[in-house]
């Protein structure tokens, strides 16, 4: 029986990332407060938050310190752009402190309001900056495939997952996707990590070849993959992708809106996974995710061309009405501040292994195939047969399953097919990541029950 909300929300609401046809039935999940690692639905029920919202409320809910801060600079200034060389403090010192704590030599930062158009800048300064150089042929951009870059007409595009392009008209000429650097799914039997690497980087560069290297601009990657199954790197992967880039002069955008701000152990995955990048683009744990902010980080090769064109062409003509948003600067330095003072970097190390441990469990399941992770974000593959592989058909849905047996017991989390991702909090406690997994153990158990019920193992 759906709550009166649940109606009003069906008969109003088209859902970002939701099977409209199956919503019609289902209906939301109303969530109504917040605190800690956990969150309450509209009937009072406790979740713990075990993916942050979306990879992004690392100090949890109801902190007091950014919502007072919050409270303070919407009394203060509420908005002012940042358009034609106007400028406030929070945007200002927010710039300095990233460019402190950025993993590689930052030159200058721009703002935007979302990861999606963190990279649709990232785009569009490739483009400009080869035109600018006046080398108008070297446009393309390569990305992976289950990449996730966001949803915009650029950043869809960069994305390498069918959803976001079916029917969308997508992706856009010159964005290529490179293979998924998933050694659990895509390794040949018996091909170590660093090998499936070298082959990893060789088809890269197979494919720069192709196309011909004074047509490629730029790489894109995310450190750790968030949307397409929370991946993590082969070992070896960057440093083999690194120099092949550095062969063909091509810019290296690192994607970090989920692995920045102590995600993977370290302030960056960028740093975790040696990575020497160009630009990147953060969001989301920028303000702990109480206000919508994202930023690119560029480097002085990038930024001296933009000045050298704005010295011939006047205005450089990109940005939108919230950036720098003072409300959402003033939230990310106190975010940033708590991540120093707090030792965010070090909490997520402490518990890590505890993380790490009981994920790597979940592998001795019947479902499991791969459980792996880095600092705190990992996901586990939930297959038909771990010996051969083989996956359940994706339409029976069995990831998704295990999600929604798991919001039964308590915990959500989130299923991208048959892999399903943890990235709770970054404040979560050592006995809180136990619950966490007990919690989805259970929901593996009823998974299985229901699998043998409906003859799926046999089929
Ligand atoms: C790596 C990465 N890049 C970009 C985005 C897009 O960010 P947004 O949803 O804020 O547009 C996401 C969102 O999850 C992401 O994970």
């Amino acid at each position: 029986m759906l709550s009166n909300l649940a109606v009003r929300d069906i008969e109003t609401l088209v859902h970002p990332y939701t099977n409209l046809a199956t919503h019609r039935e289902t209906g939301p999940l109303v969530l109504e407060s917040g605190k800690g690692v956990y969150v309450y639905d509209s009937a009072g029920k406790e979740y713990i938050e075990g993916m942050a919202g979306l990879w992004c409320t690392a100090l949890g809910y109801s902190n007091q310190e950014l919502i007072d801060t919050a409270t303070e600079q919407m009394k203060k200034l509420p908005f002012t752009h940042i358009f034609g060389g106007r400028s406030h403090d929070p945007a200002i010192e927010l710039a300095e402190k990233l460019k402190e704590i950025a993993p590689v030599p930052i030159s200058k930062v721009f703002y935007g309001a979302s990861g999606s158009d963190a990279n649709d800048t990232q785009v569009k300064i490739v483009w400009y900056m080869n035109n600018a150089l006046g080398r108008p042929q070297k446009k393309k951009i390569i990305s992976r495939l289950k990449g996730y870059h966001g949803v915009t007409v650029a950043s869809a595009s960069l994305t390498g997952l069918p959803n976001n392009h079916i029917d969308f008209d997508l992706p856009l000429p010159g964005i290529l996707h490179t293979s998924c650097p998933h050694h659990y799914r895509f390794a040949e039997p018996g091909e170590s990590e660093q090998d499936y690497s070298s082959r990893l980087a060789a088809e890269l560069e197979e494919m720069i070849l192709r196309e011909g290297p004074d047509t490629v601009a730029a790489f894109i990657a995310e450190p750790v993959m968030g949307a397409g199954g929370a991946i993590t790197p082969p070992d070896g992967y960057f440093e083999k992708i690194n120099a092949v880039l550095a062969k063909y002069d091509i810019l290296f955008i690192s994607d970090e809106v989920i692995t920045g701000f102590g995600r993977t152990g370290n302030m960056f995955g960028t740093t975790t996974y040696g990575m020497n990048v160009d630009t990147i683009s953060l969001a989301k744990q920028i303000t702990s995710a109480y206000f919508p902010l994202s930023a690119v980080l560029m480097n002085d090769k990038v930024y001296e061309v933009l000045v050298d064109q704005s010295r011939k062409i006047g205005t450089f003509g990109h940005g939108n009405t919230y950036a720098g948003h003072p409300v959402g600067c003033a939230i990310a330095v106190k975010t940033l501040e708590i991540y120093q003072r707090d030792k965010i970097v070090e909490h997520t190390r402490k518990v890590s292994p505890t993380f790490l441990r009981r994920l790597e469990k979940l592998a001795e399941h019947p479902l499991v195939g791969e459980a792996r992770g880095v600092g705190l974000i990992g996901g586990v593959e939930i297959v038909k047969d771990k010996v051969t592989k083989a996956p359940f058909e994706t339409k029976k849905g069995v990831g998704p399953k295990s999600v929604f047996f798991a919001q039964e017991e308590g915990l959500i989390t989130r299923a991208m097919g048959d892999r399903v991702a943890f990235c709770p909090p970054l404040v979560i406690t050592e006995a809180e990541i136990e619950e966490m997994f007990d919690r989805y153990e259970r929901a593996l158990n009823k998974t299985l029950a229901w699998v043998k019920a409906e003859g799926l193992l046999a089929a």
